[in-house]
Order: structure tokens, then sequence, then C-alpha cells
């Protein structure tokens, strides 16, 4: 497929959130990328990753938990994947590491593009580390799509928006890369 044809093409986008509380920043960033989506975006939140049991090896057989036959199923049909999360600890928060070791043996984000945004008060060790286990799930974390937000919670207004227009713009740039980069792959 060629240029103009490949830009009405639909493409299915899936975010993950590093944290579960109600009021999280790391959501309120994931829905406002909503309005940084063009139209021929699908993009959907998967918002019950508390809902994966812990990992374990010996669950992982032939007939896996049914919640994470759905989430496989989810993040196998899209064509990138956003990741935002909090650092907690110094670290990729539990919740979303147990997420990532339910991708080792399945391999969903192999290949694929996924953009990390790392939304904390410092989170310099978490945005690093996630890259780290990204990697060894050979994810495409490509150029320009991997953005820190450190002290987050206070760019943010009561509406989830960023009161500052250079996160806006860090935002926008980062889904017009992801983007770009799953066009690319699409082109091959
Ligand atoms: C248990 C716990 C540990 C935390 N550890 C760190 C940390 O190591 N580094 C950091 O920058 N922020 C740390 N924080 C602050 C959170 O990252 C920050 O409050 C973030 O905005 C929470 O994300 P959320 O609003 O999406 O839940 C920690 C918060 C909690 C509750």
């Amino acid at each position: 497929m060629k240029g103009e044809d490949r830009i009405e093409t639909k493409i299915n986008l899936v975010a993950l959130s590093g944290s579960i509380r109600k009021q999280s920043s790391t959501q309120k960033v994931l829905r406002c990328l909503e309005n940084f989506m063009p139209e021929n975006v699908d993009y959907e939140i998967y918002n019950v990753i508390e809902n994966l049991p812990h990992f374990n090896p010996e669950l992982d057989g032939d007939q896996p938990p049914e919640e994470v036959q759905v989430y496989r199923e989810l993040l196998s049909g899209a064509d990138g994947v956003i990741i935002c999360t909090p650092e907690y600890i110094k670290g990729v928060p539990s919740v979303l590491k147990n997420a990532l070791e339910w991708l080792v043996s399945s391999a969903e984000l192999y290949t694929k593009p996924v953009a990390v945004i790392t939304a904390s008060g410092n989170g310099e060790n978490a945005h690093q580390s996630l890259q780290i286990n990204l990697s060894m799930l050979y994810a495409n974390v490509f150029e320009g799509g991997a953005l820190l937000i450190s002290g987050a919670d206070s760019k943010l207004n009561e509406d989830g928006e960023f009161v500052k227009n250079e996160v806006n713009t860090s935002l926008k740039l980062l889904i017009s890369k992801l983007i770009e980069e799953i066009n690319k792959k699409e082109s091959y």
C-alpha cells in the first residue's frame, strides 16, 4: 500500500497504565491522549490490568487464565501500544511489570511499536527500567518514542489536561511518531 492510501488505513492503538488508582495522573494522561488521535485511530485503554493474576509460569500452559487470554488477544490486534506509568520505589509498579511478564512467552510486543510515557514525581528510574523490560520483550521503542514527564501531578488541571503547552506538544509529537512508525512497518 502506498502513501495516501495508507493515511486512511485504520490503526488500532492499545494503552496500558501502570497505576490503577481511580484519580491517577497516569490514567489522566492516557485519557488526554484521545485529543491528539487522528480520525483513523481506534484507541482503547486496557483498564482492568489489576485483574490479571500474578504471573506464574505454571499457569502459562495451553490454557492460560481467561483474563490473560483476553489481554493477549487485545494486544495481538494492536498495531501499536502506549504505556504510561508512574514510578514506585524507584522502579516500574508491580501491576505493570506483572502484565509485561505475561507477554514473555506469547510475544505480543515482539517488534511492535511501543510508546512509553513515565508520568511521576521524578520517574527517571522507572522510565529507564521500563525500557529495559521492553527490550527483553523485543518491543520496538523507536527513536522519539519515550517521554518522561516529571512532576506530572502538578502539571495537570482539574479537567485532566496539561496546563503547559510544551507537554501537550511533546505528547502530540509522541503520537505522531508512533503512527509514523506503524505506517513504516505496514509498508514493508
Ligand atoms: C508507594 C509509592 C512509591 C513511590 N515511589 C516513587 C519513586 O520512587 N519515585 C518517584 O518519582 N515517585 C514515587 N512515587 C510518587 C508517584 O510516582 C506519584 O505520586 C505519581 O504521580 C503516582 O501516579 P498516579 O497518580 O498515576 O497514581 C511513589 C508513590 C507511591 C504511592
